[in-house]
């Protein structure tokens, strides 16, 4: 794609890497999300398409990043752990966040891929992450201590920096969260907290894609966003996005966000205020 380079030429190395892997496989989501509606009807269903399409993403992403960083470890949704001969460096990657959305026809899905590092020993660290939506070809990218920003190709491709929404009335707020579905636990625990947010705030959105919702909460489109029970390559790209943005990003029932997958994202004046209502 021509476009890659010209609107990239000036990130580091890794995120060019990082970006245009998600910009590769991004072609093929495209090309099969315009074929989901056609499926709707077929004898093996839309759901058996949708993890081919899934799959194929992962194929790309993994393709694209171990010809340009070989050796690095992998851990995706759909292949599970792939061990490099460097143990210091993993890609974490979802390829296709947002499959709900993808099988129904609806247009909000996105790739997320982050990179950890682990440094003498110490525990593993992100330093990179990149979550891109296709269908508004909005990337959402940050480096570990240079900011997170937001490339949608207008403003002649430059780079938008992401900070903190200001808002810090909780009346005047806007959440975003995940709902339990079938097969899913923690339905009775849920409608409690959204009980305690909806009453009490702007409003609560579920839009179905985790990495969305972090990379929109760090744009400052909501104002805060919680959800229990994700994956780590659900948010692990997301975390280091919405941190670089300013916000705080916790685990609701302590300790490590990326081992629990229980997350709260907020500016600081909100944090408190969504903890109590959500914990
Ligand atoms: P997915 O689209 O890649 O499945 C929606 O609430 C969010 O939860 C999406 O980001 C979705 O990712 C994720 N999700 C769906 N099923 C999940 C599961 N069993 N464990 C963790 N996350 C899940
Ligand atoms: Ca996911």
């Amino acid at each position: 794609m021509s476009n890659i380079t010209e609107t990239t030429s000036h990130l580091s190395p890794i995120m060019r890497v990082m970006q245009f892997a998600a910009r590769k496989a991004s072609r093929n989501l495209l090309r099969d999300f315009g074929e989901v509606e056609h499926l709707q009807v077929a004898r093996k269903g839309p759901a058996d398409f949708v993890s081919k399409a899934d799959k194929k993403s992962e194929e790309t992403i993994i393709e694209n990043l171990q010809r340009d960083r070989p050796g690095y470890s992998f851990l995706a949704e759909e292949g599970g752990e792939i061990i490099g001969s460097d143990k210091t460096h993993r890609f974490i990657i979802d390829p296709l966040d947002g499959t709900t959305n993808f099988l129904h026809g609806i247009p909000h899905f996105a790739i997320s891929i982050a990179l950890e590092r682990e440094i003498d020993g110490n525990p593993k660290e992100l330093v990179a992450g990149v979550i891109y939506n296709p269908i508004t070809d909005e990337m959402f990218f940050a480096e570990k201590g240079k900011g997170a920003f937001l490339n949608d190709g207008t403003r002649g491709g430059a780079d938008r920096r992401l900070r903190p929404g200001k808002r810090d009335i909780f009346q005047d707020s806007l959440f975003a969260t995940g709902i339990p579905f079938l097969g899913r636990p923690g339905h009775a625990k849920f409608l409690k907290e959204l009980h305690q947010v909806m009453g009490h705030s702007s409003g609560v959105r579920r839009m179905g894609s985790a990495a969305l919702d972090l990379a929109w909460t760090a744009a400052g489109r909501y104002d805060g966003f919680w959800e229990r029970g994700l994956a780590v390559w659900d948010i692990a790209a997301g975390v280091l996005i919405a941190q670089e943005a300013g916000l705080k990003v916790e685990s609701v029932t302590g300790g490590d966000v990326l081992e629990t997958g229980d997350i709260i994202v907020t500016n600081e004046a909100l944090y408190k205020q969504l903890m109590e209502r959500v914990a």
